[in-house]
């Protein structure tokens, strides 16, 4: 057992990208993770800027992953990497993670897990042989009121679960954007480098893994409809799935990145027999209960009622917005736990998504690719014996 600050290399997340830049804040949030090196383009020139601007040692910007896992290995353990944070384009995400485990790494990674099920299967190998630990960055499962959604759930405050509905609304995929120069929608609509599904795969797994974590129930079967709205791309930018759970309890996902003029609207609701909970992205320090019986209740971040494990997710009194970065935070927090055995919170090395919901999302996309496509009713969600140690 150990508390001190892990050092994270990243490989992506240089000059101009997206989400690189939320990982490192949300690392270095609590103090337990210090970024010490780096490959964060694959052109060189950019790389070394990157690695100045974030104040890396030149010597620990690396020109490729390669590089980095090789010299990094080579180092005293009192200074070499802990973790490996993959943040590049979904292609890369199975050859680094697995390249990373192998060089003995922890890696946390950016989702989807990989471009498919069967490289996610590898994955899953990798981190079993090298007892290394693999997380994902399933960013929604962080927040504190999501949380208290799932705690709710699973203690029965509304019964018996009937309906789980999940939506997830963009709008920047309208245009043709991704040939007219947008890096981030030219990579994510090139199947090549994003993987089996567009919209699917970048926001649907999202919605996928909220929806089960939330509900604490396993999707069995589903019925889809994937479309591409816009015209030559070559991937779906909109998607509705009807879902069958345990237990009998029934759902829908819409996942879409063509409603023209949303941003970032997830939404989840979940009704049992006697109220149901709605929680939205957007207003995210909110979530509604609604009941049969008397009259609804909201409960805010940081406000009474709050479960405590909900308050362990929060860094700010009552009235002091969190958001998406503290919601990152949480899950690298999380994983520093598990890599130390240092759960100096109870239960807190479990915070964050892993093999498990990995491969319950790759399987999602492919059942759903699967069912769009053929003339069948129902298809099954089979994910298959998960690879042990
Ligand atoms: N969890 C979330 O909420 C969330 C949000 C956005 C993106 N993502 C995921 O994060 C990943 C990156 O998405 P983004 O929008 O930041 O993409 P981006 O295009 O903005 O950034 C990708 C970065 O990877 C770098 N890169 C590409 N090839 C590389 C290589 N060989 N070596 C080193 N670096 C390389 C690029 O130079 C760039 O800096 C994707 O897998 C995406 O699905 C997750």
């Amino acid at each position: 057992m150990s508390t001190r600050t892990l050092r994270l290399a990243m490989a992506g997340g240089g000059e101009g990208a997206f989400i690189g830049a939320i990982h490192r804040a949300a690392a270095a949030l609590d103090g337990r993770w210090r970024l010490v090196a780096g490959t964060f383009s694959s052109d060189p020139e950019r790389n070394r800027r990157s690695g100045e601007t974030l104040g890396i040692e030149p010597a620990r910007t690396y020109n490729s992953l390669d590089a980095l896992l090789t010299a990094e290995a080579a180092l005293p353990e009192g200074e070499r990497v802990d973790a490996i944070s993959i943040v590049t384009p979904n292609h890369l995400h199975a050859p680094m993670a697995i390249a990373a485990l192998d060089a003995g790494f922890h890696v946390f990674c950016e989702k989807p897990m990989a471009l498919d099920l069967e490289q996610s299967r590898l994955i899953a190998q990798a981190a079993a042989r090298s007892g290394r630990h693999f997380g994902l960055a399933f960013t929604y499962s962080g927040y504190p009121l999501v949380e208290e959604a799932r705690v709710r759930v699973s203690r029965g405050d509304f019964g018996k679960i009937r309906l789980v509905q999940v939506e997830y609304s963009q709008g920047w995929l309208s245009q043709a954007i991704d040939r007219e120069g947008n890096k981030q929608a030219e990579w994510r609509t090139d199947p090549a480098r994003a993987g089996l599904g567009g919209c699917l795969g970048d926001i649907g797994t999202h919605a996928f893994h909220l929806a089960e974590h939330v509900s604490g129930l396993h999707v069995r079967e589903l019925c889809a409809d994937l479309t591409t709205h816009v015209p030559e791309r070559r991937l779906d930018d909109d998607v509705s799935v009807l879902l069958r759970l345990d237990g009998g309890a029934r759902g829908t996902l819409k996942a879409t990145q063509v409603a023209a003029g949303d941003e970032n609207g997830l939404k989840l609701r979940i009704h049992g027999e006697h109220g149901g909970l709605e929680w939205t992205q957007m207003e995210p320090n909110t979530l509604t209960l609604r009941w049969l019986d008397r009259p609804a209740e909201t409960l805010r971040s940081g406000g009474p009622g709050l479960a405590e494990s909900t308050l362990l997710r929060l860094r700010t009194p009552a009235g002091h917005p969190e958001g998406y970065i503290e919601a990152f935070a949480n899950l690298y927090r999380a994983f520093a736990a598990r890599i130390s055995n240092s759960a100096a919170v109870p239960g807190v090395d479990d915070w964050f998504p892993s093999i498990e919901a990995g491969l319950r999302t790759m399987a999602f996309v492919e059942s759903v690719i699967a069912n769009s496509a053929s003339e069948e009713k129902w298809t099954e969600l089979a994910v298959g014996p998960l690879p042990s140690g």
